[in-house]
């Protein structure tokens, strides 16, 4: 990816969050504040409380990921802060305002490809900028750096099924980015692709995050890809969904997926496995079903 010799909108600085340790990072304004925040939906088996109490701060260009089991309530989290979901107590803030809908300020970058089939690479992330007013040629030119930045000047004129998987997400990014979010919320958006595709898209998108002014708040159930994006962890845990603790990840930056088998890296590691997979008690009489789930399967824990 070229983007030493990228004009990038004036907003933009070179990153120095690579530099950073987090006590640094923790000195940066709060861009995203969670207060509270529960989350009740009504369904024919009763009340499910999605969201208990959960509270959070994120700072300037900080990595944050979440992890938990399915049902924990990472996406109606991050449908809640995309503003897409209300929340039934609590309170979201951006930049210290109070979130009460969709807007500009926040990128969403989803597992499914969301894409205009029938637009161009290029007018995919030309489309947003259209609509804030801008006119042809700007919301060209600037498309046109964020295509370059997600490395896909070639394909700028190809359309989305003529596209791999982790190209199309590359899209999608860069079509996020161009609205200039101060946040990206990212639900499982490499969950869909094979192994290899997603190492070099944690590569990719560590690489945009240190080179422009995002803070990025991403959902994963992958062990690895949880530790070797984020500052912090966020772990939850379901029924209700909950904040667990809280992780600092100590490996330092820039990373790779070289470090995996750092022993920082497996430290962590070792910490998010008793979380998340918490070894069996002796009760050999009743299985514990919850731990049959995979956190892969998209199903319901049986309690
Ligand atoms: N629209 C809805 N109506 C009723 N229950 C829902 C709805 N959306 C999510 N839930 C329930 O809330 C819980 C959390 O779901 P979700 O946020 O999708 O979890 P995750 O993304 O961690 O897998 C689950 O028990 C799920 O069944
Ligand atoms: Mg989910």
């Amino acid at each position: 990816m070229n983007t030493k010799n990228l004009e990038l909108p004036s907003y933009l600085e070179k990153g120095e969050s690579v530099t950073k340790t987090l006590a640094a990072i923790k000195e940066r304004e709060v861009v995203l504040e969670v207060k509270q925040l529960s989350k009740t939906f009504d369904s024919t088996k009763g009340p499910v409380t999605a969201l208990n109490d959960v509270s959070f701060k994120t700072h300037r260009r900080e990595f944050v990921t979440v992890i938990g089991p399915s049902g924990c309530g990472k996406s109606t989290l991050i449908r809640i802060l995309a503003g897409l979901e209300t929340q039934t107590h609590g309170e979201v803030l951006l930049d210290g305002k109070a979130v009460s809908g969709p807007g500009p300020d926040r990128g969403m970058v989803f597992q499914g490809y969301t894409l205009f089939p029938w637009l161009t690479v290029k007018k995919n992330v030309m489309f947003g900028l259209s609509c804030q007013g801008k006119t042809r040629a700007t919301a060209e030119s600037e498309a046109m750096q964020w295509v370059d930045l997600v490395g896909l000047e070639k394909f700028a004129n190809a359309y989305p099924d003529q596209l791999s998987g982790g190209m199309k997400q590359r899209v999608a990014i860069a079509r996020s980015l161009a609205a200039q979010p101060r946040i990206l919320l990212m639900d499982e958006p490499f969950g869909a692709l094979d192994a290899q595709t997603r190492v070099r898209m944690q590569e990719y998108l560590m690489e945009i995050w240190r080179n422009i002014d995002i803070t990025i708040l991403f959902i994963t159930h992958d062990l690895d890809e949880a530790i070797l994006l984020a500052d912090r962890i966020l772990v939850l845990k379901a029924h209700p969904g909950e904040i667990q603790e809280v992780i600092e990840v100590p490996v330092p930056r820039p990373r790779s997926s070289e470090q995996l088998l750092s022993p920082e890296f497996l430290a962590t590691r070792q910490r998010l496995e008793e979380l998340i997979h918490p070894p069996l008690d002796n009760d050999d009489t009743k299985p514990n079903m919850f731990r049959m789930v995979n956190v892969d399967d998209d199903v319901e824990p049986l309690l």
